[in-house]
C-alpha cells in the first residue's frame, strides 16, 4: 500500500493499534459487480479517509483475482481479504482453496470461523484452530470470528462461549503470531438481524476476549491483538461502535455491499 504524503495510516493514539474496517460480502456479487463496487468505493473516499483505518475487502473467491488486479493496477489502498480457506496444503479436497493459493493473490486477511461457517458448514473450534495456523503459515492474518447466540446470552453464558472460542482458535499457536491476529466479536443475535449491539455490549465483548487472550498469552499479546465488532453495523451506528472502549475496527456485512454506505462507515472515524 503506497501512502500519499501526510496521509499515512496512523495508529489509534489511545491504544497504539491500527484500526481495521473490513467488508465481508458473504455470498454476494459476481466478479463484474465486485469490480464496479470497489471502483465506486475508491471514488467515494478521499486521501484523508485512509489515514485512520486500514480497509479490507472480502469478496467471494471468484472475485479475488479481479480485485487483486484492480487494486494493484490502480494502487488503491485496500487490502484484499478472503472469507475462508482450507487448512490442508493441497490434494484431493474437491472444492477447497488453500492458504498458499490465497497468499499468491496477495490476500492479506482471511476470515476464519465465521458463525455462518460454524452453523452451516460444521466448523468446530478444532477446525478453526487449524485454519488459523494455515493462515499464519502463509504470512497472512486471520480475522477470527467469535460470538454468542441469543440463547447463550440469555443463559448468562457469553463469557464461557467467548473464552472457549478464543482458547479453541489459538491453542498451540505461538504467542508472537497470536499478537498479530484480529478477533471479530460478532454476537450471533446481531448478525443480519438489524439488532445492533450497543457500544457497551461491544466493549464488554472486546474486554472478555482480551482478558482471555491475556490469561493464555500474557498482557503484551493481549494489548496488540486487534478486536473488531461485527453485526448489523450501519453508517448511523459505526461511529459510536468504533469509539467503544477496546474496539479496534468493524467487520461489516450487508452495509459493505453498498459502496456509499461502506464509505460513510469508513469516514465515520
Ligand atoms: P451484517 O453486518 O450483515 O449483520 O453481517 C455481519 C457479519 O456477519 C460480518 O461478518
Amino acid at each position: 500500500m503506497s501512502a500519499k504524503k501526510g496521509y499515512e495510516l496512523k495508529p489509534n493514539p489511545a491504544t497504539g493499534r491500527y484500526r481495521l474496517i473490513s467488508g465481508n460480502w458473504k455470498m454476494n456479487l459476481n466478479h463484474l459487480e465486485a469490480i464496479s463496487i470497489v471502483q465506486k468505493l475508491y471514488f467515494e473516499l478521499r486521501d484523508v479517509d485512509y489515514a485512520f483505518s486500514e480497509i479490507s475487502i472480502h469478496p467471494p473467491a471468484t472475485s479475488l483475482r479481479s480485485l487483486q488486479l484492480l487494486i494493484e493496477s490502480d494502487r488503491m489502498r485496500f487490502s484484499l481479504g478472503a472469507q475462508n480457506l482450507y487448512f490442508e496444503q493441497k490434494g484431493a479436497f474437491t472444492g477447497e482453496i488453500s492458504a498458499s493459493m490465497l497468499s499468491k493473490l496477495n490476500v492479506r486477511y482471511v476470515i476464519v470461523g465465521h458463525s455462518e461457517r460454524r452453523k452451516f458448514f460444521g466448523e468446530t473450534d478444532e477446525i478453526v484452530n487449524k485454519k488459523v495456523a494455515a493462515t499464519f503459515g502463509e504470512a497472512m492474518t486471520p480475522i477470527v470470528c467469535v460470538g454468542e447466540s441469543m440463547q447463550e446470552r440469555e443463559d448468562g453464558k457469553t463469557d464461557d462461549v467467548l473464552s472457549q472460542q478464543v482458547r479453541g482458535a489459538f491453542g498451540e499457536i505461538a504467542p508472537e503470531l497470536v499478537a498479530k491476529a484480529v478477533v471479530a466479536y460478532e454476537p450471533i443475535w446481531a448478525i443480519g438481524t438489524g439488532l445492533v449491539a450497543t457500544p457497551e455490549d461491544a466493549s464488554s465483548g472486546a474486554s472478555l476476549i482480551r482478558d482471555e487472550i491475556e490469561r493464555n498469552f500474557g498482557v503484551e499479546v493481549a494489548n496488540s491483538v486487534r478486536i473488531q465488532y461485527g453485526g448489523s453495523v450501519t453508517p448511523t451506528t459505526a461511529a459510536e461502535l468504533l469509539a467503544a472502549d477496546g474496539v479496534d475496527g468493524l467487520l461489516v456485512g450487508g452495509a459493505s455491499l453498498d459502496a456509499e454506505a461502506f464509505a460513510r462507515i469508513v469516514r465515520s472515524l
